[in-house]
């Protein structure tokens, strides 16, 4: 190692202020992160014009091959693949990345190194047709050197060295312009595929490439150390030469066109600049670090050591925090939802978990954390600071989820690994879906994890790819990672393809022999509005083939079930939520009713019966329509759900569509809460602002943008796990004085928000623990759920009035109840459905009128059984023939009674013996008590009740701390009414002979 001194000297030329080293306080303002991040941009962009193109977020919502974003050049995929005409020929920008799974996998190292993360910027140049090698590597080169003064004596270039094998010939024109560049030979080094040949993933574009590295320890020549994985000699660029793209069938294809993508890393860049061999000792991280401890009580403060150094893994899980937390919060903040990414929420539950185990904090750590983030990353990515609370949101939200996961599955894991101890390597924490996993292994007695099953553990039981490698080898079951790897990408891919059936398949290849082509329906779209109609223009349509039972034929007879396709159609096949349009085709004198639809690889399957007296033909025009008042309909549930989406955000923090569905009758909406339940107070809020945006009359714009173009908009609402086109994206724009909502949709919506008429919620309910469903109403029928509403209030007002007044008998109150009952649990989306809101005022007033009434009839009958009781009594007295006064009563008014407590009936026959029984809700219960001056050793009231307990085989026994002699109660017991009459009488008899033979 050289001395501190020499060593700032060679790297920077000697220019630099000698306090560079203290970061945090005293670093040369030209070497702060900001600052170099603006000279990279600066030099692309003003002196080499360039055009900056801002981070895409790390969500890649057009690419279903990669989780996260895990380079600069995903979001230009479609440009290097030749899909997409670049709108700018030369491009520069930083690129959040997120690199933790698939091809670019940097997870388990992180905190164990200083450079790894699973989050970091990538800062990009690409040229889609410019320029090439030369000038992308002059480009690099004279900015290192010369903007950021790296003496040129401490980097090395690397090339492909070609791959015989994949008949990929060596770069040597690479080689050749980095000795033009006065590079001297020996620092030119090539290298094969895993260092010099660039992939984005298990497919998609590649390419040969060339990397500078940065020697940090001085210009000793250490080329035999390059890509040797030292700490202090290390790759900062790469330069790819996109040429080719590997194919599903693992075949690597020369590309039209070539192309540069050019990716530095960020951090690495940062410490090189500001002379720190651990990327944790920039100030993209002091921020972090720093505060720790002033949390934290009682917590050593960072130090930069590692391996050994790190004796207890303090500093570590230091790294291992901060780096986790700048990931969570980069992809909270771009809409990414944990229970969406098993990744993501497995990271966050190592966040938590060392926040808890290492640094003593139960609970809101990672959230103060992320304030930090926001503070160093927020200036170059706004979106940090603008859904800050929406982060805190999620994370308070995965936080009491996880110590309460942690608290209830964990027991049984525990006792799991007394027999399995290699598991312990798996986190039941971060993966809680571990359990069910191993019980269906052991329980299925499985030999082999087989790449089928292995996709059963990723998509049941939400475990990741590594984790089912671990739970393989831990369990000591064979795997093959290679194919397991492979299965699980394409069935991933599968699972957002369609599915059609075998009867489809055969019917798809018959149509592909005969070259259909995808049904023209840009017609769905074209409509308008004359006054305040809207006008559905029908249009001629060309019969191209003609499907009877599934064969395809030249014609159809009159009055025939088939199906017809057109060359092109006006009506909506469903898609994204919204269900099909029915609509009619006229020919000559006859119709065919079109009642159902299918797209099946684009070619639009129109479904319905022939009504007519001529032949239908192949080659026929027919004008087509859509039914108008359906198509109306399922335009104002479709524009109502999206401006819920958007209004539920603003009512609720975070939330997230689950999915949709838009029929004629109502719309229907399931969306993930983060945080306190809907409440009726939030409904009636979401209806208000919708009601408001509905009478504002807001225009409903739409347009289509590729996916280049919706990433220079702000807020667009997407739906988590969905994979939208690379072009002819349409985007939905509402754009209200209190509400704005953005979504790309292909579904059809209304021109203005005054067209929904109405909006009222029909029903909201809980499925599961964040997730709620909501169904909705628009246009004329949300008036007519208003009409019900008012009128069933109006019948509760009545049965109200009625039990003030009297005038109702218990009966007839009963039925009234359960009838209004019945009216206000209807169905959402039935006929008679009724506002939402009405619904649980209804149910609430109806408990309360329920409790009244019956608390009234209580009342009543406990004075029943005190007068039964009096005239039990004085009857008694009355026909007593004997001196020997006792009484032996059955409770005749319990049996109309809920509950009955028989000590009101004793007491009233203080100075007599008695004895009661009672008979309520099947149960008999019996009590006995015996003055004091009446008892003897015979006569007493246990041995008295014990009589009639014989009777009903229970026991009788005093209440709790009284004398059996003066008091004894039964114990209650069953007893069915075919019994009871028998029972009863044979009670009474034996209870009457007792105080007759024994007082
Ligand atoms: N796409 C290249 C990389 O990620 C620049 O390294």
């Amino acid at each position: 190692m050289l001395p501190l001194t020499q060593y700032k000297t060679l790297l920077f030329d000697g220019r630099l202020p000698k306090t560079y080293r203290y970061v945090s306080k005293y670093l040369n303002k030209d070497r702060l992160s900001k600052n170099v991040r603006q000279k990279f941009l600066d030099y692309y962009i003003n002196d080499n014009s360039h055009n900056f193109v801002r981070s895409s977020p790390v969500v890649p919502f057009c690419d279903p091959t990669v989780a996260f974003v895990n380079a600069g050049m995903n979001q230009f995929k479609g440009i290097l693949l030749g899909q997409q005409i670049p709108i700018h020929k030369k491009v520069a920008n930083s690129q959040k990345c997120v690199r933790v799974g698939g091809k670019h996998n940097d997870l388990n190292i992180v905190g164990t190194d200083g450079y790894h993360h699973t989050f970091f910027e990538m800062l990009g140049s690409w040229s889609f047709g410019a320029y090439y090698k030369k000038k992308a590597c002059e480009l690099a080169w004279k900015l290192l050197t010369d903007i950021f003064k790296i003496n040129k004596n401490m980097l090395y270039v690397t090339y492909f060295k070609g791959n015989p094998r994949l008949h990929l010939e060596p770069d040597l024109e690479c080689k050749e312009i980095w000795k033009s560049l006065g590079i001297p030979e020996d620092r030119i080094l090539p290298f094969g595929m895993d260092d010099n040949f660039w992939e984005m993933g298990a497919i998609g574009p590649c390419g040969p490439c060339t990397e500078i590295h940065v020697d940090m320890r001085g210009p000793t020549n250490r080329a035999k150390f390059v890509n040797k994985g030292l700490h202090d000699l290390q790759e900062i660029w790469n330069i790819v030469f996109i040429e080719y793209k590997r194919n599903e069938n693992g075949v690597i294809e020369k590309l039209p066109l070539a192309h540069i993508d050019t990716g530095m890393g960020f951090e690495r860049l940062c410490a090189i600049l500001q002379g720190k061999t651990s990327n944790y000792d920039t100030d993209l991280f002091a921020p972090i670090f720093n505060v720790i401890p002033k949390i934290c009580k009682d917590i050593p403060s960072y130090n930069s050591v590692f391996g050994e150094k790190d004796w207890n893994n303090l500093h570590t899980n230091y790294r291992i925090l901060a780096d986790h937390t700048r990931m969570l919060t980069v992809c909270l903040s771009d809409g990414m939802i944990p229970e969406a990414n098993q990744k993501l929420r497995r990271i966050m539950r190592k966040a938590f978990y060392i926040s808890d185990s290492v640094f003593k904090q139960e609970y809101g750590l990672v959230k103060e954390l992320s304030n930090f983030v926001v503070e160093i990353l927020g200036g170059a990515y706004p979106e940090l600071e603008r859904n800050i609370s929406y982060v805190h949101q999620i994370l308070d939200y995965e936080e009491n989820l996880y110590r309460y996961l942690r608290s209830s599955s964990t027991s049984e894991w525990k006792i799991i690994l007394e027999s399995e101890p290699n598991l312990n390597e798996l986190d039941i924490l971060e993966m809680p879906g571990l359990l069910g996993a191993y019980k269906n292994i052991r329980g299925c007695n499985l030999q082999e994890i087989t790449p089928e099953y292995g996709y059963k553990l990723y998509d049941t039981f939400g475990l990741d790819e590594d984790s089912i490698i671990k739970l393989a080898i831990g369990l000591q079951l064979p795997i093959d990672v290679d194919r397991f790897k492979i299965a699980l990408e394409t069935s991933k891919q599968k699972t957002n393809q369609q599915n059609p059936d075998s009867r489809t398949n055969n019917l798809l290849e018959k149509l592909e022999k005969l070259q259909a082509t995808p049904t023209d329906d840009k017609f769905k779209y074209r409509y308008g509005k004359i006054d305040q109609n809207y006008i559905f223009h029908g249009i001629e349509a060309k019969i191209l083939f003609i499907i009877k039972d599934g064969v395809l034929t030249n014609d159809i007879s009159p009055n025939q079930d088939c199906t017809l396709i057109f060359d092109r159609t006006t009506l909506y096949c469903e898609s994204g939520g919204q269900l099909s349009d029915s609509g009619y085709a006229i020919y000559k004198d006859g119709v065919f009713e079109i009642n159902e639809l299918e797209n099946i690889n684009g070619i639009i399957l129109h479904k319905g019966k022939f009504k007519g007296t001529q032949n239908l033909s192949v080659g026929e025009f027919l004008k087509l329509n859509v039914d108008e008042d359906k198509r109306l309909k399922h335009m104002r549930n479709h524009t109502a759900t999206h401006l819920l989406n958007s209004v539920l955000k603003k009512v609720k923090g975070a939330t997230c569509q689950k999915s949709s569905k838009v029929s004629e009758k109502c719309l229907s909406f399931d969306v993930g809460v983060f945080g306190d339940k809907i409440s009726a107070v939030d409904i009636k809020n979401v209806e208000k602002i919708i009601g408001d945006v509905i009478r504002e009359g807001v225009p409903v714009k739409t347009s289509e943008v590729d996916s280049l173009e919706l990433l220079t908009h702000d807020n667009i609402t997407m739906v988590p796990g969905e994979v939208y086109p690379e072009a002819g994206i349409r985007l939905v724009e509402i754009d209200g004085s209190n509400i704005t909502s953005r979504e790309p949709c292909c579904g059809t919506h209304v021109l203005n928000t005054s067209d929904i008429i109405d909006f009222c919620v029909t029903g909201c309910k809980s499925l599961g623990r964040s997730t709620a469903s909501i169904q909705a109403v628009t246009g004329y029928r949300a008036k007519i759920v208003r009409e019900n509403g008012v009128q069933i209030v109006d019948d509760i007002n009545t049965l109200k009035k009625n039990i003030n007044n009297n005038s109702d008998k218990p009966e007839l109150f009963n039925n009234k109840l359960a009838h209004l009952k019945s009216l206000l649990n209807v169905h959402p989306m039935d006929e008679d459905a009724i506002p939402f809101i009405i619904k649980l005022y209804g149910l609430e007033e109806l408990e309360n009128l329920n409790k009244r009434v019956k608390s009234a009839t209580k009342d009543a009958l406990k004075e029943i059984v005190e007068m039964e009781m009096k005239n039990a009594l004085e009857l008694n007295l009355m026909k007593s023939k004997s001196d020997k006064h006792f009484i032996v009563h059955y409770l005749r008014s319990s049996t109309m009674l809920e509950s009955i407590p028989l000590q009101k009936a004793t007491k009233i026959c203080s100075n007599t013996p008695v004895l009661v029984i009672s008979y309520t809700d099947s149960t008999v219960k019996a009590r006995c008590c015996v003055p004091e001056t009446f008892q003897s050793q015979v006569f007493n009231a246990q041995t008295w009740l014990s009589t009639v307990s014989m009777v009903f085989k229970s026991v009788a026994q005093p209440p709790k701390g009284q004398d059996p002699r003066n008091v004894c109660n039964m114990k209650p017991k069953h007893v069915n009414i075919r019994e009871w009459d028998t029972l009863l009488k044979e009670g009474i008899n034996v209870a009457t002979s007792f105080a007759e033979a024994k007082l």
